[in-house]
Parts: C-alpha cells; structure tokens; sequence
C-alpha cells in the first residue's frame, strides 16, 4: 500500500517535530512550520503510533526535528519503540550531541543533520545566540558513533557566511567522506530577505569548481564534487521542481498532520488516536496535498 497526491506525489517520508522547544534563536528560524506558542507535546507513545500507520501506508523514513529534538530527554526512547524503516535521521543544532550521540546511535538512529552556519564563533554566535564550540565537539561525537554521513546544515546569509564556502569545505575535508555539506537557501520568515545569497551566483562558483556534478532526483537536488567534499544546494524558493518531487509529510510536536511547510491552512489532528484512525486521516490529509510552487 502507497499513499499518492493528487499530483502524483508518492509520500515516502515523514518529518516529525518532536518539540517546538530550542536553545537557540537562529535569526531565520522557520520553527519547522511549528506553532511556537503551543506546549501540548506529544507523548512517545503517539509518535511511535504516528509513525506504524505511516509505515503500513508505506512510508519507509523517517526526520525528527525541532524547534531542537535532542530537548527532549525521552528522544532515545522514541526512536527506540520505532517500527523498522530504511531510514531514521534527526536534524540538530548538535549543541547537545556529543553527550547524546552514543545513546542515540545505540537506540537506532542511523544518521544526524547538524546546523552549522558559521565555523567563526563571533558570526555563529551573531546568527543563533549561542556557542559553536560543543557542535563542533558534537560533529566529532557523530561521525564516530556512526550517524553517518553527517549533513552539515548551512543556510546561506549574505554579508555574514557568504565568504566561508571555501573555510567550511576545508573543515569537511578531514572528515573523508563521513561529513557532507548542506547548502541552503534561507526562506524569509522573519524579515530577513536583507540576508539572501543570489543563489545563482553559488551555483556558478560550485560548477566552476566542481570535479564531478550528479543530480538527486528529490528535489532535483545538485551535488557537487570539490576536492574530495560533497556539496549539496537546496534550493526550495519559486522552485516548482522542489515541490513537485515533495514526498514527505509533516507532523507537528501536538500531533498535527501537515501537508506542506509554508500553509498552515490545511493541518489535520491525531494526537491520542489510534493507529487505525490516523492512516485514515493520514490518506485524508494526503488527499488535501497540493505543491506550494507549481510549474
Ligand atoms: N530557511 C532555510 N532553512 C532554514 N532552516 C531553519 N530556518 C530556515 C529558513 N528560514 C534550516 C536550518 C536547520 C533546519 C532544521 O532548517 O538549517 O538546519
Ligand atoms: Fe530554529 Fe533550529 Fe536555530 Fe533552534 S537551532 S533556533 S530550531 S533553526
């Protein structure tokens, strides 16, 4: 059983906020498209529900995120109680993950995305409000436990890490091929379209560069190969082919089924409801699912 859009959009995958909750304030945070003022968390229990009905409608990945997951101290025993999937992977600021890594490694994570946009303490501390050194701490702490590859995640901000492509794709390199560098267009939700790169600038200075071009087919994502270091651009403003290849649903840390990241219009509730019910709203919700940028 697969579950299919109206525009043909198999969903494979599930991105779960398990809390709105952070340690940091990241100038361009889009909250995941979470509501921030809600603190009605769901229980491991209702995630890990969350996730049977998806799988049996055949999702086979699965994305925790935030606000930041690793605040959740009852994480490793969500990933735990998880039905088997091809993928388990979190996005994190990785502030907390060189105590963390270990344990979530252990309890079946496979791999970790960690926010990283600047290696500069001054410029990190101006973007999120908070110390760069423990997620560099943190990255080590990954990549040896295995949550490999790790994605690092930087979203480009003119004026302020523009000029650090080059640092950062040295500071990759001694991590071989275990650590991949994650180029992101920064979506403005807070006023900070001051702030965009010209993305096709970045594309023009990895292409002049690159030893070998390839393209996934999510997202028609291109990955660049410079020096040894794998570049990806993510590139999800006016980009009718990011949403066409979305398969991906979200899930809000209330338990909110959500189709698409920018609309908060369309949200569908399974918080404490069974696994029966929640795959029959989760073929519903997929039925209200439509590309935010169509071609
Ligand atoms: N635009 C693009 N990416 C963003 N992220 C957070 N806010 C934005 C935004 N406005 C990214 C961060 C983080 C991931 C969860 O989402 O890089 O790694
Ligand atoms: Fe937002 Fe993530 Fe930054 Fe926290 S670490 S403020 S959730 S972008």
């Amino acid at each position: 059983m697969q579950l299919t859009d109206d525009y043909g959009r198999t969903i494979n995958s599930l991105r779960i906020s398990i809390t709105n909750r952070c340690n940091l304030r990241c100038m361009y945070c889009h909250h995941e498209g979470d509501n921030r003022e809600q603190q009605n968390e769901c229980t491991v229990e209702t995630f890990v529900n969350i996730v049977r009905a998806a799988k049996e409608l055949g999702v086979s990945k699965v994305k925790f995120s935030g606000g930041e997951p690793l605040m959740r101290e009852d994480f490793e025993d969500i990933i735990r109680a998880l039905p088997g999937l091809k993928d388990i992977s979190a996005t994190t600021n990785g502030i907390y993950l060189e105590n963390r890594a270990e344990s979530l490694a252990e309890s079946g994570l496979n791999r970790v995305n960690i926010s990283l946009p600047s290696l500069s303490p001054e410029k990190y501390r101006m973007v999120t409000g908070g110390d760069v050194a423990p997620v560099l701490k943190g990255i080590d702490a990954a990549v040896d436990c295995g949550l490999t590859p790790v994605k690092l995640n930087m979203v480009l901000l003119k004026g302020i890490n523009d000029t650090e492509l080059r640092d950062m794709m040295d500071f990759i390199r001694q991590y071989d091929s275990s650590v991949i560098l994650q180029l992101i267009e920064m979506m403005d939700f807070n006023g900070t379209s001051g702030y965009n790169v010209d993305i096709y600038e970045v594309e023009k200075f990895l292409e002049s560069r690159a030893s070998e071009i390839k393209e996934r087919s999510m997202h028609r994502r291109k990955k660049y190969l410079i020096n040894g270091v794998e570049v990806e651009l993510v590139r999800p403003i006016d980009n009718s082919h990011f949403c066409a290849s979305c398969t991906r649903l979200r899930v809000t840390s209330d338990g909110k089924l959500k189709p698409c990241l920018l609309r908060n219009d369309n949200l569908v509730d399974v918080n404490n409801k069974k696994p029966q019910e929640i795959k029959e709203l989760m073929k519903l919700v997929t039925g209200k699912r439509e590309p935010y940028y169509k071609s």
